[in-house]
Protein backbone atom coordinates (compact mmCIF):
# COMPACT_ATOMS: atom_id res chain seq x y z
CA UNK A 1 0.00 0.00 0.00
CA UNK A 2 1.85 3.63 -1.24
CA UNK A 3 2.05 6.10 1.95
CA UNK A 4 -0.30 9.15 1.72
CA UNK A 5 0.76 12.71 1.98
CA UNK A 6 -0.79 14.27 4.95
CA UNK A 7 -0.80 18.25 6.13
CA UNK A 8 -0.60 18.57 9.99
CA UNK A 9 -1.87 21.79 11.59
CA UNK A 10 -0.46 22.65 14.98
CA UNK A 11 -0.67 25.53 17.03
CA UNK A 12 0.94 24.33 20.33
CA UNK A 13 3.44 21.73 21.70
CA UNK A 14 3.32 18.86 18.84
CA UNK A 15 3.70 15.77 20.81
CA UNK A 16 0.72 14.15 18.60
CA UNK A 17 2.88 15.72 15.58
CA UNK A 18 5.81 13.78 16.96
CA UNK A 19 4.19 10.67 17.55
CA UNK A 20 2.72 10.66 14.20
CA UNK A 21 6.42 11.40 12.62
CA UNK A 22 7.32 9.00 14.73
CA UNK A 23 5.14 5.90 14.06
CA UNK A 24 5.37 6.81 10.72
CA UNK A 25 9.74 6.69 10.52
CA UNK A 26 9.22 2.98 12.40
CA UNK A 27 6.58 1.83 9.20
CA UNK A 28 3.61 1.78 11.69
CA UNK A 29 1.70 4.34 9.83
CA UNK A 30 1.75 4.55 6.33
CA UNK A 31 1.65 8.20 5.91
CA UNK A 32 4.63 10.72 4.84
CA UNK A 33 4.23 14.20 6.49
CA UNK A 34 4.60 17.22 3.83
CA UNK A 35 3.73 19.90 5.33
CA UNK A 36 3.34 21.45 9.09
CA UNK A 37 1.56 24.87 9.20
CA UNK A 38 1.02 26.70 12.43
CA UNK A 39 -0.58 29.74 13.09
CA UNK A 40 2.00 30.61 16.68
CA UNK A 41 5.38 31.78 15.41
CA UNK A 42 6.81 29.98 18.63
CA UNK A 43 5.14 26.71 18.59
CA UNK A 44 7.53 23.78 19.59
CA UNK A 45 5.33 21.88 17.14
CA UNK A 46 7.66 24.23 14.26
CA UNK A 47 10.67 22.63 15.91
CA UNK A 48 9.62 19.12 15.55
CA UNK A 49 8.90 19.39 11.84
CA UNK A 50 12.15 20.76 11.07
CA UNK A 51 13.93 18.10 13.29
CA UNK A 52 12.07 15.49 11.32
CA UNK A 53 12.79 17.53 8.11
CA UNK A 54 8.99 17.77 7.10
CA UNK A 55 9.27 19.38 3.53
CA UNK A 56 7.13 21.96 4.15
CA UNK A 57 7.26 23.97 7.26
CA UNK A 58 5.58 27.14 7.79
CA UNK A 59 4.12 29.82 10.06
CA UNK A 60 1.33 31.78 8.51
CA UNK A 61 0.13 35.54 10.73
CA UNK A 62 -3.66 35.67 10.82
CA UNK A 63 -2.89 39.29 11.05
CA UNK A 64 -1.68 39.28 7.73
CA UNK A 65 -4.73 38.20 6.66
CA UNK A 66 -8.25 40.27 6.33
CA UNK A 67 -10.49 37.60 8.03
CA UNK A 68 -10.42 33.87 8.69
CA UNK A 69 -11.77 33.10 4.84
CA UNK A 70 -8.29 34.61 3.70
CA UNK A 71 -6.17 32.56 5.91
CA UNK A 72 -7.81 29.73 5.70
CA UNK A 73 -7.69 29.57 1.64
CA UNK A 74 -4.02 30.17 2.28
CA UNK A 75 -3.33 27.10 4.13
CA UNK A 76 -5.34 25.12 1.82
CA UNK A 77 -3.34 26.19 -1.37
CA UNK A 78 0.05 25.15 0.27
CA UNK A 79 -1.39 21.90 1.31
CA UNK A 80 -3.21 21.07 -2.07
CA UNK A 81 0.09 22.24 -4.22
CA UNK A 82 2.38 19.70 -1.83
CA UNK A 83 -0.43 16.76 -3.27
CA UNK A 84 -1.49 16.23 0.59
CA UNK A 85 -4.29 13.84 0.54
CA UNK A 86 -5.20 14.29 3.84
CA UNK A 87 -5.21 17.17 6.70
CA UNK A 88 -4.98 16.26 10.35
CA UNK A 89 -5.37 18.77 13.14
CA UNK A 90 -3.10 18.42 15.58
CA UNK A 91 -3.79 20.57 18.48
CA UNK A 92 -4.44 23.57 16.05
CA UNK A 93 -6.59 25.63 18.17
CA UNK A 94 -8.14 27.84 15.43
CA UNK A 95 -11.66 27.28 14.06
CA UNK A 96 -11.66 26.50 10.63
CA UNK A 97 -13.90 28.37 8.09
CA UNK A 98 -16.57 26.69 5.80
CA UNK A 99 -14.78 27.45 2.85
CA UNK A 100 -11.58 25.16 4.06
CA UNK A 101 -13.81 22.69 5.91
CA UNK A 102 -15.59 22.24 2.73
CA UNK A 103 -12.38 21.96 0.39
CA UNK A 104 -10.98 18.91 2.25
CA UNK A 105 -14.47 17.24 2.75
CA UNK A 106 -14.11 13.94 4.67
CA UNK A 107 -10.18 14.83 4.28
CA UNK A 108 -9.68 16.64 7.51
CA UNK A 109 -9.78 14.84 10.71
CA UNK A 110 -9.15 16.35 14.24
CA UNK A 111 -8.27 14.97 17.97
CA UNK A 112 -9.92 16.15 20.71
CA UNK A 113 -8.92 14.81 24.48
CA UNK A 114 -12.64 14.51 25.28
CA UNK A 115 -15.25 11.43 24.79
CA UNK A 116 -17.60 13.38 21.66
CA UNK A 117 -19.72 14.52 21.99
CA UNK A 118 -19.11 15.09 25.69
CA UNK A 119 -16.97 18.49 26.63
CA UNK A 120 -16.17 19.60 23.01
CA UNK A 121 -14.60 23.13 23.12
CA UNK A 122 -11.12 24.67 24.36
CA UNK A 123 -10.84 22.79 27.60
CA UNK A 124 -12.05 19.21 27.38
CA UNK A 125 -10.06 18.15 30.05
CA UNK A 126 -10.67 20.55 32.19
CA UNK A 127 -14.14 20.49 31.72
CA UNK A 128 -14.45 16.54 32.18
CA UNK A 129 -13.09 16.88 35.27
CA UNK A 130 -15.12 19.91 36.80
CA UNK A 131 -18.35 18.03 35.55
CA UNK A 132 -17.37 15.07 37.54
CA UNK A 133 -17.11 12.34 34.98
CA UNK A 134 -15.65 9.68 36.00
CA UNK A 135 -14.65 8.24 32.31
CA UNK A 136 -12.51 10.47 30.06
CA UNK A 137 -10.92 9.52 26.74
CA UNK A 138 -9.41 10.82 23.47
CA UNK A 139 -11.55 11.25 19.51
CA UNK A 140 -10.57 11.52 16.66
CA UNK A 141 -13.03 12.63 14.18
CA UNK A 142 -13.92 13.85 10.75
CA UNK A 143 -14.42 18.17 11.18
CA UNK A 144 -17.15 19.56 9.75
CA UNK A 145 -18.58 23.32 9.76
CA UNK A 146 -19.57 22.78 13.59
CA UNK A 147 -17.05 22.79 16.45
CA UNK A 148 -16.20 19.12 17.45
CA UNK A 149 -19.08 17.82 16.06
CA UNK A 150 -18.38 15.58 12.86
CA UNK A 151 -18.53 11.84 12.53
CA UNK A 152 -16.32 9.56 14.93
CA UNK A 153 -13.64 7.63 13.72
CA UNK A 154 -12.35 6.54 16.74
CA UNK A 155 -12.17 6.57 20.63
CA UNK A 156 -10.65 5.49 23.90
CA UNK A 157 -11.34 5.88 26.80
CA UNK A 158 -9.36 6.06 30.41
CA UNK A 159 -10.63 6.32 33.66
CA UNK A 160 -10.98 9.29 36.09
CA UNK A 161 -8.82 9.06 39.51
CA UNK A 162 -10.19 11.02 42.24
CA UNK A 163 -6.59 12.17 42.68
CA UNK A 164 -6.85 13.71 39.20
CA UNK A 165 -5.24 17.37 38.09
CA UNK A 166 -6.28 18.64 35.00
CA UNK A 167 -2.29 18.13 34.10
CA UNK A 168 -2.30 14.34 35.19
CA UNK A 169 -5.51 13.25 33.69
CA UNK A 170 -4.37 15.25 29.99
CA UNK A 171 -1.13 13.17 30.45
CA UNK A 172 -3.04 9.88 30.82
CA UNK A 173 -5.38 11.19 27.95
CA UNK A 174 -2.56 12.07 25.64
CA UNK A 175 -0.94 8.92 26.25
CA UNK A 176 -3.43 7.21 24.30
CA UNK A 177 -3.87 9.90 21.76
CA UNK A 178 -0.38 8.97 20.85
CA UNK A 179 -1.56 5.56 19.89
CA UNK A 180 -4.61 6.23 18.43
CA UNK A 181 -4.11 8.89 16.10
CA UNK A 182 -1.35 7.05 14.12
CA UNK A 183 -3.75 3.74 14.58
CA UNK A 184 -6.31 5.58 12.88
CA UNK A 185 -4.44 7.39 9.93
CA UNK A 186 -3.26 3.86 8.96
CA UNK A 187 -6.60 2.64 9.02
CA UNK A 188 -8.09 5.47 6.96
CA UNK A 189 -5.22 4.94 4.18
CA UNK A 190 -5.31 1.10 4.56
CA UNK A 191 -8.61 0.40 5.47
CA UNK A 192 -11.10 3.17 3.88
CA UNK A 193 -14.14 4.17 5.12
CA UNK A 194 -17.87 4.86 4.38
CA UNK A 195 -20.48 6.92 5.59
CA UNK A 196 -24.25 5.68 6.89
CA UNK A 197 -25.23 8.99 7.59
CA UNK A 198 -23.29 10.29 11.14
CA UNK A 199 -21.77 6.40 11.56
CA UNK A 200 -18.18 5.98 10.05
CA UNK A 201 -18.19 2.23 9.28
CA UNK A 202 -14.93 0.85 7.99
CA UNK A 203 -13.94 -1.39 5.05
CA UNK A 204 -13.49 -5.01 5.99
CA UNK A 205 -9.89 -5.75 6.25
CA UNK A 206 -8.63 -7.21 3.01
C1 LIG B 1 -4.14 17.34 22.44
O1 LIG B 1 -4.41 16.76 23.68
C2 LIG B 1 -5.39 17.48 21.61
O2 LIG B 1 -6.31 16.47 21.89
C3 LIG B 1 -5.91 18.83 22.06
O3 LIG B 1 -4.78 19.63 22.19
C4 LIG B 1 -3.69 18.80 22.58
C5 LIG B 1 -2.52 19.12 21.68
O4 LIG B 1 -1.34 18.57 22.16
N1 LIG B 1 -6.83 19.36 21.12
C6 LIG B 1 -7.90 20.07 21.44
O5 LIG B 1 -8.17 20.37 22.59
C7 LIG B 1 -8.77 20.48 20.27
N2 LIG B 1 -10.04 20.94 20.71
P1 LIG B 1 -0.04 18.53 21.27
O6 LIG B 1 0.17 19.94 20.70
O7 LIG B 1 1.06 18.18 22.20
O8 LIG B 1 -0.24 17.51 20.19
Amino acid sequence: MARQAIAVMASGRGTNLAAILEAATQGKCPVDVRVVISNKADAPALRIARDAGVETILFLNPKDYQNRTDYDLACADVIEKAGCQWVVLAGYMRILSSAFVQRFKHRLINIHPALLPAFIGADGVGDALRYGAKVAGCTVHLVDEEVDSGPILAQVSVPVLDSDTRESLHARIQKEEYKLYPETLRRMVEQGFSLDGRRVIWNQSI
